[in-house]
């Protein structure tokens, strides 16, 4: 078997919040920046995606921007996913994401390796990771189970900048990171050495 490489992954950013200045967002740009050296990395745009409507998936098929982001998530190593919480759940503009990209008979979601992390109020998104950690299971995705990542008290923890001060929450959100390429590689190269096969969906 191939050894796992790192050079040629690709992480794709999925941030439940819209919000301009958005901790979530935030929390994102640093797992970014702290993937292995060589990893690629982007961050989607869920703001283009319009309500889920089963009459329009049967009559027209994915809309363009559902079709756009199916695509960019096949091609995708590993995703890593930043939730807020919204009402002890996960904000409607991910349920929505999930719900589109679920559909088919093959989701792009199908044991993709995932990490799911997330910045909020007093209990930093527990009770919205659990519910996504549930809905990614139900949907075949390879959810990481450990490190976990909350941020308590979002408004604390952050710069003005949008930097995260917490040296210890750095330190996890790397370490989650690591995970999450470790994961990919070896899923990427175990039967398919270049990783050809997640790029080219
Ligand atoms: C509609 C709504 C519901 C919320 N419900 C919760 C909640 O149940 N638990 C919590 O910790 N924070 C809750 N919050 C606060 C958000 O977690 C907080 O605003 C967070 O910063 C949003 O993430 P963002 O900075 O990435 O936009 C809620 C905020 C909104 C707008």
């Amino acid at each position: 078997m191939a050894a796992p490489t790192t050079d040629s992954l690709f992480v794709l950013g999925i941030s439940g919040s819209l919000r301009r200045n958005s901790y979530n967002t935030s929390l994102l740009r640093l797992a970014g920046a702290l993937l292995p050296k060589g990893v690629g990395f982007d961050i989607v745009d869920l703001s283009d995606i319009p309500l889920y409507n089963a009459d329009v998936e049967r009559e027209e098929g994915f809309p363009p921007p559902v079709a756009r982001l199916r695509a960019r998530i096949a091609r995708a190593d590993a995703l890593v996913i930043a939730t807020p919480e919204y009402n002890r759940s996960v904000p409607g503009v991910l349920k929505n994401a999930i719900d589109w990209l679920s559909r088919g008979p093959e989701s792009p979601l199908d044991d993709k390796p995932t990490a799911i992390l997330g910045a909020g109020g007093r209990t930093g998104t527990a009770r919205a990771q659990q519910h996504l950690r549930e809905i990614l299971v139900h949907n075949r995705v390879a959810v990481l189970s450990r490190p976990e990542v909350l941020v308590a008290r979002a408004w604390d923890q952050f710069t003005a900048e949008g930097d995260l001060a917490d040296n210890e929450l750095i330190d996890l959100v790397g370490s989650l990171m690591t995970a999450l390429v470790e994961e990919a590689g070896k899923v990427t190269t175990d039967d398919d050495p270049a990783g050809e096969a997640a790029r080219i969906g």
